[in-house]
């Protein structure tokens, strides 16, 4: 296994100094993808890697997502991430799990950044392998027979290409989902993307969804953060962590740029 410390006991990874991402080998990667898998994120620290190194890491990692209508000198496989004196907003700003309204939605998210502000600017990540086990058991049990709906309200357009929103489709998702590298069962609605839970009436799915959003925001015992420094590449395995940016640095700038792997159609308790 990769030399590694872990952040909290039960979530997050941080590899070696020694480490450059750029040389690992395919083995390598294997257990990097298998440490996401396991621990919900994996932190790389001074990391020397250009734009197209990204890109081409992307790959190694398996499909990444594309965006069609970046700038010549940001490689397709690249999303910006970037905030400054601007910027109303910054993406990310909210717990969620990225673009969860594709039907094959992604599974590893690699963010790797350039620019930090002098304070701020981390991101939170809670574990959603917790966040299931530590409902009570009758819950458990209701809410792993439960599919939602994922409309892609979130959605960076930009990913597909598409113009307005309601271009892209919605997907059904299991309420509860079996990661396929560790066979755990991993909470999977988030508040960036579900509309709503298909075998509730509207008051029942809202006040569900409410409980379930409220027990990943404040469950603090199952969350931890990262801040950041320039060259800190983070990967985060979307099947079993949510993460939220905080935007508390404004006017400074951040940037950074993220890559998105495919993963697969997500599989139900019943499935696995
Ligand atoms: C995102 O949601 O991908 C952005 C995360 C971040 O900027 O920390």
């Amino acid at each position: 296994m990769l030399a590694h410390q872990n952040i909290t006991p039960g979530l997050g990874a941080e590899l070696g100094q020694e480490i450059q991402l750029n040389t690992m080998s395919a083995p390598e990667i294997d257990e990097l993808k298998q440490l996401a898998a396991e621990r919900g994120i994996v932190v790389a620290r001074a990391q020397v890697m250009t734009l197209q190194q990204q890109a081409d890491f992307a790959h190694r990692l398996g499909e990444p997502l594309t965006r069609p209508m970046n700038p010549p000198e940001i490689p397709p496989e690249l999303i910006q991430i970037k905030a400054d004196h601007n910027s109303k907003r910054a993406a990310g700003e909210g717990w969620h799990s990225d673009v969860s309204s594709e039907s094959e939605p992604p599974g590893l998210s690699m963010l790797r950044m350039e620019v930090v502000p002098n304070a701020g600017g981390d991101t939170l990540f809670a574990n959603m392998y917790a966040a299931y086990e530590s409902l009570s058991p009758a819950l458990q049990a209701f809410v792993q027979i439960l599919t939602a709906k994922h409309d892609p309200i979130g959605h960076y357009l930009y990913v597909s290409g598409a113009k307005k929103l309601d271009e892209l489709p919605s997907a059904i998702h299991p309420v509860v989902r079996v990661h396929p590298d560790t066979g755990r069962k991993a909470l999977y609605v988030n508040v960036g993307f579900v509309s709503r839970i298909m075998e509730l009436n509207r008051r029942e799915s809202q006040a569900l969804l409410q409980l379930l959003y409220d027990h990943v925001a404040y469950s603090a015992n199952i969350q931890c953060r990262v801040s950041w420094q320039p060259g800190t590449v983070v990967f985060w395995d979307n099947r079993c962590v949510q993460h939220f940016a905080a935007f508390d640095y404004f006017p400074e700038t951040r940037l950074g740029y993220r890559a998105t792997i495919r993963g697969e159609k997500p599989i139900a308790c019943a499935e696995a």
